[in-house]
């Protein structure tokens, strides 16, 4: 009769969708993992530290995009002199949109600024820490997943929208997926409404590697940070020495593939009911850092019912930040 086990029925709503997610991930064959769970607050702070690293260059070439061209970006989302939301989501600490909401305020337009980040403490961060920055700003934190908090949000505004989706978030997204992402997201918008997506570019296949595959070990120690909020958080027992990171970059399709690598034959168990065999060798796929080039931008923009309004790029033309508007003669995605 009584199937649950104690280790479950301690476990919130969030904490059983985890925990779902990452016994399927881990009984499919090849194993994988989804990267949206390494943002605990651990994960978040290693994430700033990678943010800070020489290799990862992708902060310094979109705050440089964000510096330069927040004047113009707001002058192209005041084009339509009405009242908006700006929905961030993924908005991390906005440490680079707090350029483009200081050029907002400036211009003294009407609208709130609405972030949604799936990690609560980021949230909590930004709700205290934004408004000692920009007093003025209208500000309502979302925790919760993407979509979700989007539709939420259109669900009880009507004003005209604008999202922004930056720092190659959508880098997590295998080809697929980004264009059913960018598609559905379209869904909970109407026609003129903007996005603004980053996009990292295909570039030296060694400048990218490098970025994902650091000299002091941060990434790694990222990566294996969700094995350690697996044993925490779900009562796994990951040997956290008995598995090492592993980064790729293939530059012929513009993927960069991180994976934990199994050193030996073991058993991890999660719970009191899953356990989990990995052979020697046997890789868990961790994430996809997608690259794109100019042309690949402009396919998932029209396959995905946007039109591509301008593209900004850093100076070394190593990102960029694209502006989408929501396309009148699009056809339907079914
Ligand atoms: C936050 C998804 C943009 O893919 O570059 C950084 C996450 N992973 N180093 C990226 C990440 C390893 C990052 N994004």
């Amino acid at each position: 009769m009584n199937t649950t086990t104690s280790t479950t029925e301690k476990l919130s709503p969030v904490e059983l969708q985890f925990m779902a997610d990452t016994v399927a991930g881990l009984k499919a064959s090849p194993k994988f993992m989804q990267s949206k769970y390494f943002y605990d607050a651990h994960g978040d702070s290693l994430f700033q530290q990678i943010m800070d690293m020489d290799e990862y260059y992708l902060t310094n070439a979109e705050m440089d995009i964000l510096k330069n061209y927040s004047e113009e970006i707001a002058k192209l989302i005041s084009a339509e002199n009405t009242a908006f939301d700006l929905i961030e989501l993924g908005a991390g600490d906005a440490t680079k949109s707090i350029h483009l909401l200081r050029a907002l305020v400036a211009r003294e337009l009407e609208f709130s600024y609405l972030p949604v980040d799936i990690s609560a403490h980021v949230i909590g961060d930004l709700e205290d820490n934004l408004p000692r920055q920009l007093p003025s700003l209208d500000i309502k934190g979302l925790n919760g997943d993407y979509l979700d908090m989007l539709g939420k949000v259109s669900s009880f505004s009507g004003r005209r929208k604008v999202v922004l989706f930056m720092g190659a978030n959508i880098g997590n997204m295998n080809a697929d997926q980004a264009v059913k992402f960018c598609a559905e997201l379209k869904q909970s918008l109407a026609k003129g409404d903007l996005l603004i997506i980053g996009f990292d570019l295909k570039k030296d296949p060694r400048q990218i590697l490098a970025a994902y595959n650091d000299a002091a070990g941060i990434t790694s120690a990222f990566n294996l940070n969700l094995l350690e909020r697996i044993n925490r958080e779900l009562d796994g027992d990951f040997n956290l020495g008995s598995f090492e990171h592993y980064a790729s970059y293939d530059p012929g399709t513009g993927s960069c593939k991180s994976y934990l690598i199994s050193l030996t034959d073991q058993l991890v168990h999660i719970g009191e009911n899953e356990t989990i065999q990995f052979s020697a060798h046997e890789p868990i796929f961790m994430e996809i850092s997608q690259k794109y080039s100019i042309e690949e931008i402009e396919a998932l923009a029209a396959g995905s019912g946007f039109r591509c309004q301008q593209h900004f790029f850093d100076e070394n033309n190593y990102f960029a930040d694209s502006i989408w508007v929501v396309d009148e003669h699009s056809a339907q995605v079914p």
